[in-house]
């Protein structure tokens, strides 16, 4: 049934279509190519934006990453030594100063207070700090990890919840002895250790597995929303103009085509009929149009005279 209302339909467009006149035509073709051009400009500037948000968003996630890595190494190398000379005892834990973990975690909990808009997360299938457990995506990219030994890292768009970010992902791989002896058997773990966080989840982490993913969001979401409202205002500024050069184009053809193809049209109607034979047409304008008309004229003249003669 469609179909045929369908067919129906576009018998009825062409007929319009014939029945249409020039300036219609002429307008209609103009305004869908321009319309279309227009949508052509608003999508490229959205597209533009988004490149720029993106970028924007990585080279700050590479700067943050990098000084969280920086702040790792240095705990690392100078102060973690430091303080495991000061205690002698393996049941000793004091997250706080002996877990890179914990520095990491919670130095950026307070980068976050006075800059908001980004995450940073050590993601992990099994943790010992619940907070650290792996949501979907960021299961997803230790597997990735996993399944790629030789990956670095990686980068990308994700979604959570309502809020879009950029992220910046490197493995935590298992590739030293050391890390077992909190993380393998909890039998092994300093007792403090066992205190605070339980025996249940973090441990009995394979040797040269990928059990985690640290990770850096920062937010685009804001940035999108700006790509997409600058998209619309140009969009809009677009059919405005547009609509300005429609009434333009109207008005132009009026005047300069249409008006005076009437009026022709009209007058040559009267002298086939043989009225108004003392009208002259005559007109000094250079165009097709003026040439039209003063062909009539002297189509006019020559019928007059021949209709003296007979
Ligand atoms: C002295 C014990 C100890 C050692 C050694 C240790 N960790 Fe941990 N690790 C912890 C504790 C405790 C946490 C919990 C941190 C928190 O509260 O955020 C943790 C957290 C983590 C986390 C975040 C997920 C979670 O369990 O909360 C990862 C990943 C991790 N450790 C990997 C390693 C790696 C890799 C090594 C070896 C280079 C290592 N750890 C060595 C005690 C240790």
């Amino acid at each position: 049934m469609e179909s045929f209302y369908d067919v129906i339909n576009v018998v009825n467009v062409c007929k319009r279509g014939k029945e249409m006149g020039i300036r219609s035509k002429f307008i209609i073709i103009i305004a869908v190519l321009s319309l279309l051009a227009t949508l052509a400009i608003g999508y490229t500037s959205y597209m533009l934006s988004r490149q720029n948000a993106i970028a924007e968003a990585k080279s700050k996630g590479d700067i943050i990453y990098n000084f969280i890595e920086a702040s790792g190494k240095f705990f690392g190398k100078y102060q973690y030594p430091l303080i495991m000379e000061q205690y002698d005892d393996a049941d000793i834990f004091i997250p706080e100063l002996m877990s890179k973990f914990v520095v990491s975690r919670m130095e950026f909990e307070i980068f976050q207070e006075t800059l908001e808009g980004y995450k940073f997360k050590q993601a992990t299938l099994d943790p010992l700090w619940a907070d650290d457990k792996a949501d979907k995506g960021e299961t997803e990219l230790i597997q990735y990890f996993d399944a790629n030994p030789k990956a670095i890292d990686k980068q990308g768009v994700m979604t959570k919840g309502a809020e879009q970010y950029f992220y910046t992902a490197k493995p935590i791989r298992i590739n030293q002895v050391f890390c077992l002896t909190c993380h393998g058997d909890p039998a092994d773990a300093p007792a403090d250790q066992r205190d605070i966080y339980g025996v249940e989840n973090g441990y009995n982490w394979a040797m040269n597995s990928t059990v985690g993913t640290s990770i850096v969001y920062i937010s685009i979401s804001q940035a999108l929303a700006d790509a997409k409202q600058a998209a619309m205002k140009i969009f809009l500024v677009g059919v405005g103009c547009l609509l300005v050069t429609i009434i333009c184009i109207w008005v132009f053809l009026d005047r300069v085509v249409v008006g005076p193809i009437i009026n022709l049209s009209g007058a040559s109607k009267n002298i086939s009929l043989g009225k108004d034979l003392d009208d002259s047409l005559h007109t000094e304008s250079k165009d097709e149009i003026g040439a039209l008309a003063n062909a009539i004229d002297r189509m006019r003249i020559s019928i007059v005279k021949l209709l003296k003669r007979s």
